[in-house]
């Protein structure tokens, strides 16, 4: 991933997506017809990617695919599911692959739904302090010391596709932690009867990084989902107080590339 995706442009599409013809082969393989035209979608990314949902014969899968030339890492994106699946609820990759027409990936579904979904828009009372507690239960569940990946500051600079002349003297580290890397609302699943965090996607940037690193683009991506007004609410369930400078260092880091 080179630029950011989770954005006020994603969106979850109204109806069926078409499918593009290089994927059919690979949904044919989890039960769609061959010929499949369209499908449903759960999400449509700033970069023209689409994550489409298949009630398939071996259970409901979703397929995320990128289109050639979208730098979506999507094969890294399943190792790391595979090594956070280790302690906390995230997709199971049952396959992931890439050609010259675009890169997918295939796991099975989890429960709850999007932080996004239209019910829990409607009560951001309830879901907004629901973020907050499940970025925190992350945050202190994924062991740092066992993490393999890097999403350090030094690490993102190296990779920023804007400039990032004014970013070369980050705040001091608060705490390290497994950051989840694109810790916008989308990407948590929440429970339709309690409201409460069942389950994380979209983990292609997972790494050790100051725990500000997700903060920061968690609080920002409520004003895009919910509206002015929820960020207190959110770092009150957190557990931590407002930090304006890592703050606003890290939400300008993820502007140039997350
Ligand atoms: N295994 C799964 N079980 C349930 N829902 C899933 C699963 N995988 C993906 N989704 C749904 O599809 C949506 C899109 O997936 P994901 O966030 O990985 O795609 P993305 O294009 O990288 O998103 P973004 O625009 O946030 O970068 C998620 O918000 C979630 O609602
Ligand atoms: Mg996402």
């Amino acid at each position: 991933m080179s630029v950011p995706i989770s954005g006020p442009s994603s969106q979850v599409p109204d109806g069926p997506v078409p499918v593009p013809a290089a994927l059919r082969p690979v949904l044919a393989r989890w039960g769609a017809p061959p010929d499949v035209a369209a499908l449903p979608a759960a999400w449509v990314n700033a970069l023209g990617g689409t994550t489409f949902r298949l009630e398939g014969p071996q259970g409901t899968v979703f397929c995320k695919w990128a289109p050639p030339g979208v730098a979506l890492d999507l094969a890294g994106e399943a190792v790391k599911a595979g090594w956070a699946r280790r302690w906390l609820p995230v997709p199971e990759v049952l396959e992931a692959g890439a050609d010259g027409d675009g890169s997918w990936l295939v796991s099975a579904a989890l429960p709850g739904r999007s932080a996004v979904d239209p019910d829990w828009i409607a009560r951001p009372e309830v879901a907004v302090p629901s973020l907050g507690r499940a970025l925190r239960r992350w945050h202190d569940e994924l062991p740092v010391q066992e993490c393999p990946f890097d999403w350090s500051v030094p690490f993102r600079l190296e990779r920023a596709v804007g400039d990032a002349s004014a970013l070369r003297e980050p705040p001091a580290v608060d705490r390290v932690v497994v950051c989840h890397g694109d810790a916008c609302a989308p990407n948590t699943l929440l429970d339709d009867a309690t409201g409460q965090a069942v389950a994380w996607v979209d983990l292609s940037g997972v790494g050790r990084g100051d725990r500000w690193a997700d903060i920061a683009v968690a609080t920002m991506s409520l004003d895009w989902n919910y509206g002015p007004g929820w960020q207190e609410e959110f770092l009150r369930a957190y557990g931590v107080g407002p930090d304006p400078v890592r703050t606003a260092y890290y939400r300008a880091l993820w502007d140039v590339g997350p």
